[in-house]
């Protein structure tokens, strides 16, 4: 019977394809059951916090988790030992839970883990299969290395206290270059030191001229050891290099990887595909001496790609809030040359271009431009800090505009005063900063979650205060109320979509220099 390969979905297509190639490499596939002991991440709650952890209590009364991922179970059963090599390949379905749908999203996974005795010729193995399981979907990709030694001896070099090193990682992250000056001159870093961290998000590109450029920066042996082994990872892909780059900014989780980490790219697709890295401390925990290397790929991902961009038609898309906001940054953007023929303003259009600069706008509600991006709807947009913060998109956050600027407050009735001995009661549209703002002072708040005209609450006495933006300050004071505490600042943030990032990576890059060039002025 003749098998038509064309009903199968990408995703299907890639797994059949990747399951030759990882059995032919030596391979064995590791099968896990559906289901697995809570007791194994509580113990390794570093690994993999609880809420990322669906539990259920089984008949025997026994609290089972679903299987929420596949790396720390083959590590713990794995025959793995420092003086030999096990390699297991996986296809596995795992779930997490899911902020957006508010149930729990189900993550089919296809992965490798090589363990035991890692060196450099199976580093080298690890990395040329994580590129050819790239390959073998048929699109554009890249495949980005980094190095965790090289972050954290940089930040041990410059002497960043362990308080503030997880928010520094963020900002590497996120390539927020001004989050980073703050944070680093509000702990007292030396003026070289901040430049130091701030010249490491700018080490992006094709790898050989990377770690060159990189070696300037390397202020201890742990920075050195580790550019010297991307070099030999770069060295021996040999000709297979195509498609690898190394981004010294890209940060894994912490307490999971400590070497060299790497993500997978496809054009197209909003986020990484592939993730993968070195990390011995956690299979150290069950097998001593051992070392471990490995990457998932998510296959959903390759269902969800956007639709194909024809050849010719790279515009680069910009989410941009409608309203008051948003005609600012119009205007900024059209004095530097990205204007469109039409006023937008005059028209219910949606949908605005100028195909000879390259760029496209969609206008959207300010509260949904961080969806757009972070989806890939959009490549590039422009929204403000306390939408960022609110729905935590995983985008980069390229510049503070300094636009739009108001703080996010405290407030309630000019005769307001606290009662701490009981929850206060705060209304809010901002209900994660809220939360986050009282949570940091250790005080018990009922939150009441509204959409709009939030000044009402405390004068009708729904709530004892507001969480919310103060710009003027009118609103306020026309409604006989005070500012108790200002505590963030916000203003317009330039975001970019991930993969935009790196597949229109010129076009971004053109227009971000020309923003901050007029925003300096
Ligand atoms: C925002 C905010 C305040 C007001 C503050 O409301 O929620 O109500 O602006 O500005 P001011 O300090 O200059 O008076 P927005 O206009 O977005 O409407 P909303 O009430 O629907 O949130």
């Amino acid at each position: 019977m003749e098998f038509d390969l064309s009903i199968l979905k990408p995703q299907e297509l890639v797994s059949l394809q990747l399951r030759s190639l990882y059995e032919k490499a030596g391979y064995r596939k590791y099968h896990m059951g559906r289901f697995e002991e809570y007791g194994l991440y509580q113990e390794n709650l570093h690994f993999l916090p609880s809420e990322q952890v669906i539990t259920f209590t089984d008949l025997d009364g026994r609290l089972l988790a679903l299987k929420p991922d596949v790396t720390l179970s083959i590590a713990k059963n794995a025959q793995a030992s420092a003086e030999e090599r096990t390699k297991y390949y996986y296809i596995e379905n795992v779930y997490r839970p899911s902020l957006e749908s508010h149930t729990f999203e189900e993550i089919s996974q296809m992965g490798l883990e090589c363990m035991g005795r890692v060196d450099d010729a199976a580093t080298a193995e690890v990395v040329r299969l994580a590129l050819e399981s790239l390959g073998r979907t048929g699109r554009p990709f890249l495949l980005q290395l980094g190095h965790m030694g090289f972050v954290t001896g940089l930040l041990d070099a410059v002497g960043a206290p362990e308080r503030c090193r997880l928010e520094l990682l963020e900002c590497i992250r996120d390539k927020k270059a001004h989050a980073l000056r703050q944070a680093a001159s509000r702990e007292g870093l030396s003026k070289q030191g901040t430049d130091a961290l701030c010249r490491l998000l700018e080490l992006s590109g094709e790898g050989a001229r990377v770690v060159e450029s990189a070696d300037a920066l390397a202020l201890n042996s742990a920075m050195s050891d580790a550019l010297e082994e991307l070099r030999s990872i770069c060295g021996a892909l040999g000709r297979d290099a195509k498609g690898v780059q190394v981004d010294l900014a890209q940060v894994g989780d912490m307490d999971y990887y400590n070497g060299l980490v790497f993500q997978g790219f496809l054009d197209g697709c909003p986020r990484a595909v592939l993730k993968g890295g070195r990390y011995d401390p956690l299979v150290a925990r069950f097998h001593p001496g051992a070392r471990a290397i490995g990457f998932a790929l998510y296959l959903n991902e390759l269902n969800r790609r956007l639709p194909e961009r024809e050849e010719g038609e790279r515009m680069l898309s910009v989410a941009l809030p409608k309203g008051r906001l948003g005609d600012q940054i119009y205007h900024l953007l059209a004095s530097v040359g990205y204007g469109c023929g039409e006023n937008y303003s005059e028209t219910r259009k949606l949908v605005v271009e100028n195909q000879s600069a390259g760029i496209r706008y969609f206008l959207v509600k300010p509260s949904d431009v961080a969806i757009y991006v972070e989806h890939g709807a959009a490549d590039v947009g422009f929204v403000g800090r306390d939408i960022l913060c609110e729905h935590g998109a995983d985008v980069y956050e390229l510049l503070d505009t300094g636009l739009g600027r108001c703080d996010m407050c405290v407030a309630g009735p000019e005769d307001f005063e606290e009662e701490p001995d009981r929850a206060l009661r705060v209304a809010t549209k901002f209900v994660r900063i809220a939360r986050e703002h009282y949570a940091a002072q250790g005080r018990d708040i009922d939150v009441i979650e509204l959409n709009g005209s939030i000044e009402l609450a405390p004068i009708l006495g729904l709530s004892d205060v507001i969480v919310d933006i103060v710009e003027t300050g009118t609103t306020l004071r026309e409604n006989h109320l005070k500012v108790i505490e200002r505590f963030m600042p916000i203003s317009a943030r330039f975001i970019a979509n991930r993969s935009s990032y790196l597949f229109k990576q010129e076009a971004v890059l053109r227009l971000l220099t020309r923003l901050s060039e007029v925003i300096a002025q």
